[in-house]
């Protein structure tokens, strides 16, 4: 079989090496496309590939149309709201995730962010400690469970918001009011995938309730925040602060509105460490390699 493996945002080289490895040793092809930049040269490399590896790259209708012989694709990472998952379920393609393989990665970003928007980008002047604060999570699924253990570590106070408490649950303070959470965290941390549900959820009635000198933290997706509504309320709070791990729309605006209150990423990366590239790289080449062998469909995203 032939596997692509697509990474707008190239792996590191030990993970290329290992799903090489994998997929080779499993009598399978894999034919990288690395750094691309235009879509027609995805739309090219799919056209009589079996399997697919890929990151945030955008799996779009016309890319599964492309891919006459595809069977199935691996986001290796979480979110898989950059997959048409409505068109593969049509064309019987299978789809699935590497869920849990680069959390860790995520969740040190979102802690270094906190303490980085704490300490003033890093810029001279006082800043202050995040020891001792409230950290409300809004999403508590693998990213958010190592936040808050983190977190703890540091000597912060967690509330998780949850609609339903299960057994993962029961060790935290829980609540079922997003109003609670947020009129009483010093920080709010966002881990929810970006589904037609939760698209603009966190909007401007919860940002605008924040404590005094509030943060919120985002490392999931951009379309979680209503940004009209985030403004809005940056503008009358002139203490809270945004910090992000992908650039809001209006973000030039944004940093010449409200300047060091408001930071994003220049480019996601959550999941840029060595051990996360490899940890997603290796599962989905597995996950690859046992659905030809065995047919196992863990992980799939389009049941
Ligand atoms: C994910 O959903 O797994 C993260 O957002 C990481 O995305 P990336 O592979 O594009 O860095």
């Amino acid at each position: 079989m032939k596997v692509l493996l697509a990474t707008e945002k190239p792996f590191a080289a030990k993970a290329v090496d290992g799903i090489r490895e994998i997929i080779e040793n499993a009598g399978h092809e894999l034919i990288p496309l690395e750094k691309y930049t235009q879509k027609s040269e995805l739309i090219e490399a799919v056209a009589e590939v079996d399997a697919m590896i890929v990151r945030s790259d955008k799996v779009t209708a016309d890319v599964i149309d492309a891919a006459r012989n595809l069977k199935i694709v691996v986001r290796a990472g979480a979110g898989y709201d950059n997959i048409d998952l409505a068109r593969c379920t049509e064309r019987g393609i299978v789809v699935m995730n590497t869920p849990g393989q680069n959390s860790n990665a995520v969740a040190e970003l979102a802690i270094s962010m906190m303490i980085y928007m704490s300490r003033n980008l890093f810029k001279p002047g006082t800043g202050c400690e995040i020891s001792g604060r409230h950290l409300g999570i809004i999403g508590f699924g693998n990213i958010g469970e190592l936040i808050a253990k983190k977190a703890v570590g540091l000597g912060m106070e967690v509330l998780v918001y949850t609609n339903e408490v299960k057994e993962r649950h029961k060790r935290w303070n829980t609540t079922f009011s997003k109003d609670k959470l947020y009129s009483t965290c010093d920080f709010v941390s966002i881990n929810i995938p970006a589904t037609p549900m939760t698209k603009k959820s966190v909007n401007y009635d919860h940002i605008a309730q924040m404590p005094y000198g509030a943060c919120l933290v985002n490392t999931a997706r951009k379309e979680l925040i209503d940004e009209e509504g985030l403004i809005k309320a940056l503008e009358e709070r002139p203490d809270l602060k945004y910090v992000t791990d992908i650039a809001p729309e209006r973000y030039e605006e944004m940093k010449e509105k409200f300047g060091d209150r408001v930071f994003a990423t220049p480019k996601k990366m959550g999941a840029e460490t060595a051990e996360a590239n490899i940890n997603a790289g290796l599962a989905a080449a597995h996950q690859i390699v046992e659905y030809f062998e065995l047919g196992s469909t863990r992980f799939q995203v389009n049941k």
